[in-house]
């Protein structure tokens, strides 16, 4: 089986294919952005038509939450008409298109966790951009897995984890919300999991097509997530609860961005994957992958 990664210069790109490294039955060619570039759609066309591939899993994404409410037609083009394309192409080629999608999509207004049947209701560009992907997709691919997740953390690339690991050494006083709740998400667990999807699809020939959560348990607040963090890197730091209300951002941010997962679970009987234990184990393996330079979150 033949598998196309894209945007494999992600923190999830990276993590598939520090995964399909491993001795292991897919063949698959990954490509970043300089590479190909996803909104070169005759470029992405004569890839799709030369390589053929069973699988598309698509990890190129526009993911500076921020930066996306000033440069909308970038990321429109990246997270929605890009994929609309490869969508179509997907669907041409008989190629099953993984996609990966977000909890931006949810207005954070609910008390509950969010299920696949909540209405999408995005706050920031960034997360309608994403929302506009999953229907281009559903409209157009009778063979598609979309999985949204939710607060990604790594080893690799940009996010939570690093930034609050690089604000330790350098800040006396560390400030984050606490009246944000998500899921944080392991790369490595959702990369395995993802992985497990496929050898499934190789085997059978098929799979439970269709729009899934995919999130670490338990839920927390930034604020709980920063904390244990700090708590498995032991480190003594002065963290202090703040208010989203005291923290403004260009991109307004769901208050409670909780995925219930039960659907994926009960159609793949995969559980959630526990981030406490991947962090506990990032922790003791050190992280040797720190990015030296900063740019715009994408948490
Ligand atoms: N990070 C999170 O907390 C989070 C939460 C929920 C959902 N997700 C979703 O999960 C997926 C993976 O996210 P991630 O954290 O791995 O994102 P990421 O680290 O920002 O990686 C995205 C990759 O896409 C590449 N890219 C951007 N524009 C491209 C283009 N036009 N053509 C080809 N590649 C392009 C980027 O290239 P450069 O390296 O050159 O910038 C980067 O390597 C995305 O679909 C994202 O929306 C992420």
């Amino acid at each position: 089986m033949k598998l196309l990664l894209l945007g494999a210069n992600g923190q999830l790109g990276q993590a598939l294919l520090k995964q399909l490294q491993l001795p292991q039955q897919f063949q698959y060619l990954a490509l970043n952005r300089s590479q190909l570039d996803i909104t070169d759609i005759s470029a992405v066309a004569t890839v799709m038509a030369e390589y053929r591939p069973d699988v598309v899993i698509n990890c190129a994404a526009y993911t500076a939450v921020d930066n996306a409410e000033q440069h909308a037609a970038a990321c429109i083009a990246v997270n929605a008409t890009a994929v609309g394309q490869l969508a179509k192409l997907c669907q041409q080629y008989n190629s099953l298109l993984l996609q990966f999608s977000t909890d931006y999509v949810f207005n954070g207004q609910s008390n509950k966790a969010y299920t696949e049947q909540d209405i999408a209701a995005p706050l920031n560009v960034y997360g309608r951009s994403k929302l506009q992907a999953e229907h281009f997709i559903q409209a157009t691919c009778s063979k598609y897995v979309i999985l949204r997740t939710s607060w990604l953390f790594s080893e690799f690339g940009h996010n939570f984890y690093r930034t609050m690991l690089k604000l330790a050494q350098r800040d006396q006083i560390i400030q984050v919300v606490n009246d944000q709740f998500g899921c944080p998400t392991y790369a490595g667990d959702l990369a395995a999991i993802t992985l497990q999807l496929l050898q499934r699809y190789q085997q059978q020939g098929s799979l439970a097509y269709g729009i899934y959560h995919l999130a670490g348990s338990p839920a927390v607040s930034w604020y709980q997530f920063a904390k244990a963090i700090f708590a498995a890197h032991q480190l003594q730091v002065n963290l202090q609860v703040i208010s989203s209300a005291s923290w403004p951002t260009l991109a307004t941010r769901p208050a409670n961005s909780v995925l219930d997962c039960n659907k994926f679970c009960a159609a793949f009987a995969i559980s959630v994957p526990q981030w406490q234990a991947a962090l506990q184990q990032l922790a003791l393996g050190g992280d040797n992958h720190m990015a030296s330079q900063e740019q715009d979150c994408n948490f």
